[in-house]
């Protein structure tokens, strides 16, 4: 079929949420993606931080074929292996004592408030605690009660009333978040460093403070690690810098290997007030998914795959931060491990086209943020490659 026609059937009959680029994707290949038109693009996005091994990694295609091959769905009404013991893996490398899986980043996140609140309703009888605190420029997905606590208007505003309840207190100043958590309210919701806020790292400090100011006000705190989680930023925990560790997490984009899952992982503290016919999802914790996951989570924490993070995202740090000594419209450079946003004096979506016209795909993070995102996988030629390209791209908006 040619380009333009799927294009064509594209407009015609899928509702229009997303500005498309302008060319169709049919493979990937390791850390490259190929266009119908036979182009080859260099990822930097991952699929929004979802692709963490890549293209067609050959473990995770065996354990896919192979659980296909027995088990594809049985509902959460019977016990399978892969659900179990993606729950024990996770567990065992996590503060957490149980999970509980979802089928995206919206619900993980959905869900995680409705522990929070159920936590408060066996905790507190009686005691109004339905507030929610949650942070300017905040992302936790398009749900009613995620997109409550999602702090940007534009997003919301079409879709209201939401859940009620909802206050947002400034990212990152430790007074005001202490002003803002009180005795009504239920839970704190932070992302540890957030993605589509403009790639914005959480300061130690501030999350240390925010667990402070909740174990005090009887409070449940939750890391949404969604688009952070998982060894993007160097360690398989974002919130690991802070050393400081949440009352649930919420998990996503990379955890299935480019299928879809989500996960909230709690302590048994919240754990022990959730019953069974509280929460429940069809198509949850899908036992292909779940065996893709254990590959993903088993690859991703191993202490040379995080340290090789680490060390990738030392070389794009140098490399980014050379480029804005030589672009003046390079106003900041942010982010840690495999994480970056270039915060620029201009636009970032033409500079994203004109990546394109070079082989790169890049994304953007709000107006002015430019997100870099590539799969963990990559290698130090790939990050050289990608630092040339956006040095190219730069200089034509001078
Ligand atoms: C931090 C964070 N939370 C939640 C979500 C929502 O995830 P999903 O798109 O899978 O529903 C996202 C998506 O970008 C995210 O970045």
């Amino acid at each position: 079929m040619d380009i333009e026609d799927i294009v064509q059937l594209e407009q015609q009959y899928v509702l229009q949420t997303y500005k498309r680029a302008p060319f169709v994707l049919e493979r990937g290949e390791g850390v490259y993606l190929y266009d119908a038109a036979g182009r080859r693009y260099l990822d930097c996005v991952s699929g929004i931080a979802v692709n963490a091994l890549g293209y067609g990694d050959p473990e995770v295609l065996a354990a896919l074929t192979a659980q296909a091959g027995r088990l594809a769905h049985c509902s959460n009404l019977y016990h399978s292996a892969p659900q179990a013991l993606l729950a024990r893996d996770l567990v065992q490398r996590s503060f957490a004592d149980r999970a509980f899986f979802s089928n995206s980043g919206t619900e993980a996140c959905e869900a995680a408030l409705k522990f929070a609140r159920k936590w408060q309703r066996v905790n507190h009888p009686g005691e109004d605690r339905a507030g929610i605190v949650a942070f300017t420029g905040s992302f936790h997905g398009r749900t009613m009660g995620a997109l409550a606590a999602t702090h940007r208007e534009k997003y919301r505003q079409p879709f209201e009333p939401l859940v009620p309840g909802v206050s947002f207190a400034p990212f990152n100043d430790v007074a005001a978040a202490r002003a803002a958590i009180g005795p009504h309210t239920g839970a704190v919701i932070v992302e540890p460093l957030q993605g589509e806020g403009g790639v914005n790292p959480a300061r130690p400090e501030f999350l240390c403070e925010l667990r402070r100011a909740c174990d005090e006000q009887g409070a449940l705190l939750i890391f949404d690690e969604v688009q952070c989680g998982l060894g993007r930023t160097g360690t398989l925990w974002a919130h690991e810098a802070a050393r400081v560790a949440p009352d649930l997490m919420t998990l996503a984009k990379p955890l299935g290997g480019g299928l879809p899952i989500g996960a909230v992982l709690l302590t048994q503290r919240v754990a022990d007030a959730i019953v069974p016919g509280d929460h429940g999802s069809t198509f949850a914790a899908n036992p292909i998914i779940c065996a893709v996951a254990r590959v993903v989570l088993q690859r991703v924490s191993a202490p040379a795959f995080l340290a090789g993070v680490r060390e990738r995202g030392r070389e794009l740090e140098a490399g980014l931060n050379g480029l804005k000594a030589r672009h003046p419209i390079i106003r900041d450079v942010r982010g840690c491990g495999l994480i970056w946003g270039l915060e620029l004096a201009v636009d970032a979506a033409p500079l994203i086209g004109r990546g394109y016209e070079h082989g790169l795909v890049m994304a953007n993070a709000g107006d002015r943020v430019l997100r870099l995102l590539p799969p963990l996988v990559v290698s130090k030629e790939h990050i050289d490659e990608a630092v040339a390209i956006i040095d190219q791209v730069l200089a034509t908006a001078e």
